[in-house]
């Protein structure tokens, strides 16, 4: 299974995936793995592992539209079983998610639907839930949104930080991204 990665901050995820296919327990072939930006640690991780990367910078291009078929051209070149967004931090437009149709997994750190967007812990922690989780699902055009894969929840303890909390539920995420990248190594990529 060829898989490209799409990171826009430290990648820690990836980092797991990294040492898991390194140690030999995940069968994936990381075709690539870029960003959106320059000076990522996603793909500083990736290229200290010996994996090609590319930078598709998002304030190099006129608008958004633009920068998406830039991506999706890019992404299209290595001719990927599955594309990951592994804290991939952009949304991208319908031209890029049906060019890779149940293709395009997420990872977020939430029990979606609730507490989508870019501060899912911060937003969980606030309104004082007292168990929030993970999620792995099938990207669409939305925010978060479309078809569930695989969710983990993780208690909030008394006097978590949105740090420690994130930390904990990470565990949790890392663990069910394996299992489902895993699966899909033996049995094929599902359709959604
Ligand atoms: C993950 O929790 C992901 O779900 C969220 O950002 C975090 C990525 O962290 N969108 P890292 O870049 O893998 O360390």
């Amino acid at each position: 299974m060829r898989i490209v990665v799409l990171v826009s901050g430290t990648g820690s995820n990836l980092q797991a995936v990294l040492d898991a296919v390194a140690a030999g327990s995940l069968d994936v072939d990381i075709a690539a793995v870029g960003a959106d930006r320059h000076g990522t640690g996603g793909v500083q991780r990736a290229a200290d592992a010996g994996c090609e990367t590319f930078v598709v910078n998002f304030r190099d291009y006129a608008d958004r539209a633009e920068w998406n078929r830039a991506l999706a051209a890019r992404v299209a070149s290595y001719q990927p079983d599955l594309v990951l967004s592994s804290g991939f931090m952009r949304i991208v437009d319908a031209d890029f998610i049906d060019a890779f149709a149940g293709r395009y997994l997420n990872t977020h750190p939430a029990l979606l639907p609730s507490f989508p967007g870019a501060h899912g812990v911060r937003d969980a922690l606030a309104y004082g839930v007292k168990v929030t989780g993970c999620t792995v699902h099938w990207a669409d055009a939305g925010v978060d949104t479309g078809p569930i894969i695989a969710q983990a929840a993780v208690e909030v303890r008394d006097g978590d930080t949105e740090e420690s909390l994130h930390e904990r539920i990470k565990v949790q995420e890392r663990r069910l991204l394996l299992q489902t990248l895993a699966a899909f190594a033996a049995d094929g990529v599902p359709s959604p």
